[in-house]
């Protein structure tokens, strides 16, 4: 399983404690409340998967917190821990969504294996109710597409947008980078205030940050009034901070201060403003790379880094191309008056052999394209404008073009040699799966199941 995070709401330090140790084992992340008030101001602000919940606490009833969590988007899987034997509050707080209780004193065993199965029981019930989402609508809010890792972004999205953790998207260009940061801010409590997005690469240098932070009249030359930047607008709400890796490197450290202390300052003006702000960066380089480089300060990118959410290409979704391109046909064809209704086979084949370099974007921009040069009900693929020729796949490239493991003392698991060859074999026929598939001897839709399973 991967890292959670559980949260134990305990006023009796000792019991606290006890749960911490008997738990840090499990190698989640732990977090700590005394008081109802904590609580809730920890589950803003974290996504948290499984909260451990003393039903008596110095300030509010534990029930109290249970009926306020129940109503949120994707609630944790609490646990609720009762005094003696008050079993009919127990029952009630099971009646209020609680996951399971334990009546204390409860042995370690007992807690551990409760709270693994709280955890499970959430991860199983966020995949089910994602699962249902995409396949109703073949795709997740404006997402088109179902293949198994988009279904892990949509996954990150419900679970980060409830709190306020930042989130840090990486992915290539036309992924859906800023799809999905629309999508965590419209997901999020804060959807009825402002997601202000900033493209940190197109903004000349010494307006960027009067355009964060504002200025006052007189500030500089050519500030003629009081200007409010984007950290007012988006107070309540999201900031978005697009191609981050382009920001100059010392504006970098305002942002950080900015981030770190929740306060800034207008430009020209003496006084600090406060400001309640989730924050959601995107890039479409590596950001560890720049990191590396010097390119980008290493502490704020930590500091931004909380929930990594990375795009997958295109050509890593499978059956989602034709998806996409069918709803594209459909969307522009209605817009531009033409009379399309589906694609001819061999046009499919060639949509979803190629490599997509400018992923989602670019297959927009070809279906756009043939529609508007073209007429008639099916589009062939003789109306598809030219696709220019891909370099094979990054992630592939970098592997071993001959695979290894056949000669040698090496063993590797049969699985990822058969990978390693499958992709070989696509890359040798130019990205073409179904010549690929062809020399191989299989059907190309077994590599397309085969492509979901590696994703
Ligand atoms: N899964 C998807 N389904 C439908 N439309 C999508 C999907 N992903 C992206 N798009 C559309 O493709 C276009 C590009 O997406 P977006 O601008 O979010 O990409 P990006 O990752 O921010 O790109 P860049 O790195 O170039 O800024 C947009 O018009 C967006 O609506
Ligand atoms: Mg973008």
């Amino acid at each position: 399983m991967d890292k959670r995070t559980i949260l134990i709401v305990e006023d009796s330090r000792s019991v606290a404690m006890t749960c911490k140790l008997q738990l840090e084992p499990l190698g989640h992340s732990l977090l700590m409340a005394e008081t109802g008030r904590e609580a809730l101001a920890l589950l803003r602000a974290h996504p948290v998967d499984c909260m451990l919940l003393d039903l008596k606490l110095p300030d509010t009833d534990g029930l109290d917190i249970l009926r306020e969590v129940r109503r949120w988007p994707a609630p944790p899987s609490t646990v609720v821990v009762t005094a003696n034997a008050s079993l009919s509050v127990a029952i009630e707080a099971v009646r209020l969504g609680a996951f399971d209780y334990l009546v204390k004193p409860f042995a370690a065993a007992r807690l551990t294996t409760t709270v693994t199965n709280a955890l499970a029981n959430s991860e199983l019930k966020r995949e089910v109710e994602t699962f249902r989402r995409v396949v109703e609508h073949d795709g997740f809010g404006d997402f088109i597409g179902r293949s198994t890792p988009m279904q892990r972004v949509y996954r990150t999205i419900e679970a980060a947008a409830r709190s306020s953790a930042s989130v840090f998207i990486t992915g290539e260009s036309g992924t859906g980078k800023e799809l999905a940061a629309q999508a965590l801010h419209r997901l999020s409590p804060r959807a009825g205030k402002n997601i202000v997005a900033l493209n940190c690469g197109a903004i000349p240098r010494d307006l960027l940050e009067s355009t964060i932070f504002g200025h006052v009249k007189g500030a500089f030359t050519g500030a003629t009034s009081d200007q409010e930047g984007a950290a007012m607008r988006a107070n309540g709400g999201t900031l978005f901070l697009d191609e981050l890796g382009e920001m100059d490197i010392g504006l970098q450290t305002k942002l950080l201060r900015f981030i770190q202390t929740g306060q800034y300052e207008r430009v020209g003006e003496g006084r600090t403003r406060p400001a309640d702000i989730r924050f959601v960066a995107a890039t479409n380089r590596d950001p560890a790379e720049a990191v590396r480089q010097g390119r980008m300060r290493e502490d704020l990118f930590y500091r931004l880094y909380v929930v990594p959410l990375e795009l997958p290409p295109l050509r890593d979704r499978g059956e989602d191309i034709l998806l996409i391109a069918r709803r594209f046909l459909e969307t522009f064809s209605k817009q531009e008056g033409k009379a399309f209704a589906a694609f001819s086979a061999e046009a499919e084949a060639r949509l979803i052999a190629y490599g997509w370099p400018g992923n989602v974007r670019q297959l927009q921009n070809v279906v756009r394209s043939a529609v508007v040069l073209n007429d008639g009900v099916v589009l062939t693929e003789t109306m598809l404008p030219p696709l220019p020729a891909t370099p094979s796949a990054p992630a592939a490239a970098s592997r071993d073009a001959v695979p290894k493991g056949v000669d040698g003392t090496e063993i590797r698991r049969l699985a990822d040699v058969e990978r390693d060859y499958i992709e070989h074999a696509i890359r040798v026929c130019d990205g073409n799966i179904h010549v690929a598939a062809k020399k191989l001897g299989i059907s190309a839709s077994t590599i397309y199941r085969k492509k979901e399973g590696w994703a």
